[in-house]
């Protein structure tokens, strides 16, 4: 790696997604910006500054991360959602949890104040994914980074998320693990990671267009969506009837002729022309 730098603070940060297959390295860049691992070379800069000339404490409130299988803390669900921020009002909780469509809180038995991991609250995978996408959100950072956190969401609740997603990811700098062309499309570029490493940068829809390995990534995608725009094609009752009658005719005829084929087998002329 050479240099990365995040800018942030002019109001609007730009979102690159990263695209990969499955250990191509995209957890394991992830996580060089919250320094979950350290680079060997180059470094990462937010705003002109190495990230490991940060305290550990201005580090994570500059950058704040949601992963696939999040960590929560045997705390209540209000100090699990505030941990980045101490500080957040009751009405800032209350949107990371509307952007995270984490609403299920409050039916908890004691809503925000129920403990995780206690009073027989065990949460499912994408509830626990929502709850630590509430968390980064709510610690408004400067570089948003989301690794696969959508992944144990429904499609429907998935869509809702990214619809809120965009208003916060507007504001700052994003880093988004993406496997499906919705969450692509949440990004302003896309790196697409082989191996280890990066080997191209472009919108989405000029890897699409230039690059095979890309459009392969994301084929079910495309089929999907393909399947999803195609046109339909119109025609008039005649025309249907027509297509009908068409199709019957062929089946006759095809018909028609497996019985002659059949009977020829076993017909005498063919026998005898044997
Ligand atoms: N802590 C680690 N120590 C050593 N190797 C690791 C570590 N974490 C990941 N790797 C290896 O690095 C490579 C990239 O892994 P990574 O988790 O970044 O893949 P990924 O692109 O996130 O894949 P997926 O889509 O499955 O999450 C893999 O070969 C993996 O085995
Ligand atoms: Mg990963």
């Amino acid at each position: 790696m050479d240099t990365a730098t995040c800018q942030s603070g002019s109001g609007s940060g730009e979102t690159i997604a990263l695209v990969g297959a499955t250990g191509s390295g995209k957890s394991v860049l992830t996580g060089l910006i919250p320094r979950l691992y350290d680079v060997t070379e180059g470094r990462i800069e937010v705003d002109g500054t190495d990230i490991r000339e940060l305290t550990l404490p201005a580090l994570r409130a500059t950058v704040a991360t949601a992963f696939e299988d999040p960590t929560l803390f045997s705390l209540s669900v209000r100090e699990n959602l505030t941990l980045g921020r101490p500080g957040a009002t009751e009405d800032e909780i209350a949107e990371a949890i509307d952007v995270a469509q984490a609403h299920f809180v409050h039916d908890l038995p004691f809503g925000l104040d129920t403990r995780i991991g206690e009073q027989g609250m065990s949460l499912s995978g994408g509830q626990r994914q929502r709850l630590s996408l509430a968390r980064a959100v709510l610690t408004q950072p400067k570089v948003l980074v989301l690794d696969d956190t959508l992944s144990a969401l429904d499609v429907h609740t998935e869509a809702l998320v990214e619809e809120a997603l965009r208003r916060v990811l507007h504001s700052v700098t994003g880093l988004v693990v993406a496997h499906r062309a919705s969450t692509v499309l949440l990004a302003d570029r896309v790196a697409l990671l082989d191996n280890g490493t990066i080997t191209h940068v472009g919108t989405h829809s000029q890897l699409l267009a230039s690059v095979p390995r890309y459009r392969y990534l994301l084929a079910a995608d495309d089929e999907l969506d393909d399947g999803a725009e195609a046109d339909p094609t119109w025609c008039t009752d005649d025309e249907r009837r027509c297509a009908r009658e068409d199709s019957e005719i062929a089946e006759s005829s095809e018909r028609a002729s497996r019985d002659d084929d059949f009977g020829s087998l076993h017909s005498p002329a063919r026998e005898a022309r044997r």
